[in-house]
């Protein structure tokens, strides 16, 4: 997939207006925030956000940060709390991402929560970030620019030694002040820290003037990366389904005559992007759900990785 030719941009403001157009036409765009380059895409547009997966190469979908320029437009698509407040005015722009829940009226790619019901958002300091998120003036869906697996990139070099030619444009402002990723705070319940990182979680838990629970990062259904097993359909999901029992919604893929088709066209960028939409239109039928076989290549991988999840005994 190494199919494109990567832009390398300056912080210049006709650079940065260049960057926040190929956002707004779906394309991928790496920027430096203080804390280190995050791979950039449209929170809205699904096929977006499906292309950050097939970027990194990344085998199952983690719920992803938001990036939104003030603590103002997080209340666009988050609810609200006192001591998000109270964060907010301590730290942001800053390197912490508050984990809240959704607004009905959010507007995001389900993909981006993994369909989750709560959203990770930052507001990061880093002036070139700053100066992007503005011109596009949309939510912007960032994980570490970096491939799966490999360490965080803290520079525009970095990001092109894992990801030159896989995305759109590099923006390039020079070093990483941080270099260490954002501390996650979850306020959708008691605060908790979810990700220790960039804001010492002693001086968070001084604000809230209370000790900030941890995460035992062992424990399945607590560890960030696994929070998307919240969310499995209540109905039965069967996999691999090449024939449906009477009374089950069948889910396809490629050209085939089923209830809701992830692709028609076999595409597993589309598919990505609809997957947590349809599995939840699905679900609302209250019928047991069939899928069809997905190919295990690509973002097939991660697909099938969330499908597993989903089809798990329980
Ligand atoms: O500093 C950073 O946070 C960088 C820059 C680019 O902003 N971003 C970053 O993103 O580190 P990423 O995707 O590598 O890590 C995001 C973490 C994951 O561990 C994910 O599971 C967690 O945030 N996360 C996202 N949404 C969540 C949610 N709703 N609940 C719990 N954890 C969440
Ligand atoms: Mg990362």
């Amino acid at each position: 997939m190494n199919s494109q030719t990567t832009q390398i941009l300056t912080a210049e403001p006709a650079d940065v207006a260049r960057a926040a157009a190929l956002l707004a036409a779906g394309g991928l765009v790496a920027f430096p925030t203080e804390t280190v380059y995050g791979l950039g895409a449209d929170a809205r547009n699904g096929q977006a956000v499906a292309a950050i997966y097939a970027a990194k190469n990344r085998p199952s979908f983690n719920p992803l940060i938001v990036h939104v320029p003030s603590a103002e437009v997080a209340q666009r698509y988050v609810v609200w709390s006192e001591a998000a407040a109270q964060l907010a005015q301590a730290f942001w722009p800053g390197p912490l991402s508050l984990v809240l829940p959704l607004r009905p009226d959010h507007g995001l790619s389900e993909l981006v929560t993994a369909g989750l019901s709560t959203l990770a958002i930052r507001v990061p300091a880093h002036p070139a970030a700053q100066a992007l998120l503005r011109a596009f003036d949309g939510p912007v869906a960032a994980p570490s620019a970096n491939r799966s697996g490999r360490i965080s990139p803290t520079s525009a070099a970095h990001v092109l030694a894992d990801l030159d030619g896989r995305i759109a444009a590099v923006l390039d402002d020079g070093p990483c002040q941080v270099g260490l990723e954002s501390t996650i705070v979850g306020l959708d319940g008691p605060p908790v820290l979810l990700r220790p990182g960039g804001v010492p979680s002693e001086e968070i838990a001084d604000l809230l003037g209370a000790p900030l629970l941890t995460h035992d990062t062992t424990a399945p259904l607590t560890a960030p990366g696994q929070m998307m097993s919240h969310y499995a359909p209540k109905a039965a999901v069967r996999l691999n389904v090449t024939q449906r029992k009477t009374g089950e919604m069948l889910l396809g893929f490629g050209a085939m005559d089923c209830d809701l088709n992830l692709s028609p066209s076999g595409d597993l960028t589309e598919a990505a992007a609809h997957l947590f939409g349809f599995l939840h239109q699905l679900d609302a039928t209250g019928r047991p759900i069939a899928v069809a076989p997905i190919p295990n290549t690509g973002l097939g991988r991660a697909i099938n990785d969330r499908l597993a999840r989903a089809a798990a005994p329980r």
